[in-house]
């Protein structure tokens, strides 16, 4: 096999060059194009960022209004892709629904299915851009067993997505600006994150020259792991738990660090940072911002905050440099939003959707690309011969 390397989950193998997003885990800084996380957290939208992601630039006020409105002509679903959505079970995963739905974009949109043509990348750009909160609230919605709407382009794309899922037909429906402006920052938080498991996903299926469609479906997949994006419910879940079994923290503690039934600490470590998650920060002061403007009291807040007390003074975490991540304290802010537990990774995945997209153009457009195919180590047996059936 040559000089072939063994690197188990590429802990020290780059795959790409890229000129994206910038992460140093010792340090805790998370920089998109050049900007750091909590610059653009206050400062920025999140479709501003999206389109910085995607083009390299922030867009000039011109290119930002011509972004959105090309993005606001796609917001709606062919009618036929609708009854796919309504042919899935009601308690499908949305997770499992979004990417299904992404992945029958490719049958639907065969004009931009190119990795040759740019003005064909660009609509499949915008169409992700546009329709994903859509197929989003679609699939919040079929699970409740409620009418779809209809998307509203008045609205910008937050808001739009807000009334999609939380409006009805007959009804006006007030966009709360705290959780419009709280959802776009998220969004903001979860934009890019170089080459994590669904972005290297969406590359390795893209090298292979499929179209985006198909390489952002592959990505939702790698997103809905527990140990990725799902981590965001899976925190949640984990709150929930320890609140009804009426444990103390310290119980629970204990299970996770003895590694019982392989309990984790969900929403804790990260294999780049070894150092407070930069989004974890802002997410915290965001969880007790949001909660307190919503007049929302969750006693799991309180649990959430006792286990990192605890965490960032216990010798198992501490020699293990594990912090809360980016998934710690979101779902807490998701859930007084109002969004079912569910929905939590479908969030995530919308905000990731312009890293995404970003990562695959750069991939196509880098002459030095070529298709991903790791090597192995073979340890299997050595040539051995074919018994017949009755000798074995
Ligand atoms: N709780 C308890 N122990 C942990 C945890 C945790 N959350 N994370 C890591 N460890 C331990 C792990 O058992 C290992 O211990 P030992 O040295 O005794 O074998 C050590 O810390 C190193 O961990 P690792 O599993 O080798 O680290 P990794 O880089 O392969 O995994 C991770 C990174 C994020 C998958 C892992 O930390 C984890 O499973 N965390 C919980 C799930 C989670 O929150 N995921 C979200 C990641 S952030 C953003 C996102 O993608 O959504």
């Amino acid at each position: 096999t040559g000089n072939v390397t063994l690197d188990v989950g590429f802990v020290n193998t780059a795959s790409c060059q890229s000129e994206i997003t910038y992460i140093d885990g010792d340090a805790g800084i998370l920089r998109y194009r050049g900007y750091p996380i909590d610059e653009l957290a206050e400062k920025s939208t999140f479709i501003e960022v999206s389109y910085l992601l995607i083009y390299g630039e922030l867009p000039t006020a011109e290119q930002l209004d011509a972004f959105r409105s090309r993005i606001s002509r796609h917001t709606m679903l062919h009618e036929d892709l609708k009854d796919l959505l309504a042919a899935f079970p009601r308690d499908a995963h949305p997770m499992s629904v979004l990417s299904a739905a992404v992945s029958a974009l490719g049958t639907f949109y065969q004009d931009s299915l190119s990795i040759k043509d740019p003005d064909q990348i660009e609509l499949s750009t915008i169409r992700l851009m546009a329709k994903l909160p859509t197929i989003a609230a679609y699939a919040h919605k079929k699970s409740q067993g409620q009418p779809l709407l209809y998307p509203d382009n008045s609205l910008n794309l937050v808001e739009n997505f807000l009334r999609m899922t939380f409006g009805f037909p007959a009804e006006p429906y007030d966009v709360d600006p705290t959780i419009a402006k709280a959802l776009d920052m998220l969004f903001i938080l979860h934009a890019d994150h170089e080459q994590n498991c669904s972005t290297s996903t969406v590359r390795l299926v893209g090298s292979a020259q499929a179209h985006l469609f198909a390489s952002i479906s592959a990505g939702i997949h790698a997103l809905s792991g527990p140990l990725h994006g799902g981590a965001n419910s899976a925190v949640l879940e984990m709150l929930g738990e320890i609140h009804e079994s009426g444990d103390d923290v310290e119980t629970f503690m204990n299970k996770v660090k003895n590694k019982e039934d392989g309990v984790k600490l969900m929403g804790f470590g990260h294999r780049v940072y070894k150092n407070y998650d930069p989004r974890a920060a802002i997410a915290k002061k965001f969880a007790h911002e949001v909660m307190e403007k919503m007049g929302v009291d969750d006693p799991l807040l309180d649990i959430a905050i006792r286990l990192e007390e605890i965490a960032l003074k216990d010798d198992y975490f501490v020699s293990r440099k594990l912090y809360p991540n980016v998934d710690f304290y979101t779902g807490l802010i998701y859930k007084a939003m109002g969004f079912p537990t569910e929905m939590f990774t479908v969030l995530f995945a919308i905000g990731r959707l312009p890293g995404w997209i970003a990562q695959w153009r750069e991939m196509i457009e880098d002459p030095a690309t070529k298709i991903g195919r790791p090597r192995q180590i073979y340890v299997g047996e050595t040539e051995r011969h074919f018994t017949e059936m009755d000798a074995r």
